[in-house]
């Protein structure tokens, strides 16, 4: 049984008695601990898929499974918007905190776990600030370290960096990545950019244009090296994406 498991997903949306397949035939294998990326072109069906696996969408037909579980049984899946979804009358820490508390988290425990996740998101001298006061890229930190402090197993995320500048989306991608290496994520990240898929996804799925399915799974070995971008073989891994993907747009 692989972690991920998804056998002939298909998604319509009704839309005045009509019919609109957005997902068809998806099939997709992810193994515990691994990162997944998609990548595709607009439109055709990425959060879809996302928003089905993160059970915000039980409208499907087809197999569905976390863990052998499907999607409204699976409790450790944590979904990371683009949108960041911040409290704006709380500060970072209680931002932070706000799932702790809602899971009635003790006091010293739930201190303790707030401190260690603002460290490692680098955001800690930003902890009495307010979501107003910080930039898009902070904004984004505050977000991560927010599910990630409730301990997730699967960890989605939909286009997570895309509105970030490229000096910004490189550390944060480096961020994730040693978050990945220190705990047992499973992580499945939307991209619509093609380093990025080469630099995080041991598995990329490229999908097609609407209806949305799974054209070409690659396994990708270049993944998680902090020095592969620039090398030879990260080029070349990117330009046969891109070759993919034109075919698709
Ligand atoms: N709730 C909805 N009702 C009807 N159509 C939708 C809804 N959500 C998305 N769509 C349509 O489904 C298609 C796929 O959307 P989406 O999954 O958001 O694509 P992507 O994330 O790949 O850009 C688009 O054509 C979009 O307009
Ligand atoms: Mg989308």
């Amino acid at each position: 049984m692989t972690y991920l498991d998804i056998e002939s997903l298909q998604v319509d949306y009704r839309q005045k008695n009509k019919k609109h397949n957005v997902l068809f035939d998806v099939n997709l294998q992810l193994p515990q601990g691994e990162i997944g990326v998609i990548i595709g072109p607009s439109g055709c069906g990425k959060s879809t898929l996302l928003n089905v696996l993160a059970n915000l969408n039980q409208d499907y037909q087809g197999r569905v499974n976390i863990n052998g579980q499907l999607p409204i049984e699976h409790k450790g899946t944590a979904l990371i918007l683009q949108d960041y979804g911040l409290l704006p009358w709380k500060n970072v820490w209680n931002n932070i905190k706000l799932g702790l508390d809602i899971r009635k988290v003790s006091k010293e425990d739930s201190k303790m776990r707030n401190q260690a996740i603002l460290n490692k998101m680098r955001i800690a001298d930003l902890k009495k600030r307010y979501p107003a006061q910080l930039s898009g890229g902070q904004k984004q930190r505050v977000a991560i370290a927010r599910s990630l402090v409730l301990e997730p197993e699967l960890l989605l995320m939909d286009e997570p960096f895309s509105s970030l500048d490229a000096l910004n989306r490189e550390e944060m991608q480096d961020i994730l990545l040693h978050l990945w290496q220190e705990t047992n994520l499973t992580i499945l990240l939307i991209t619509h950019n093609i380093e990025e898929a080469v630099f995080l996804g041991q598995k990329i799925f490229v999908m097609s244009a609407c209806p949305g399915t799974i054209i070409k799974t690659f396994d990708n070995d270049i993944a998680g090296d902090y020095s592969s971008r620039g090398k030879v073989e990260f080029l070349e891994m990117c330009n046969t994406l891109r070759s993919y993907l034109r075919k698709e747009n």
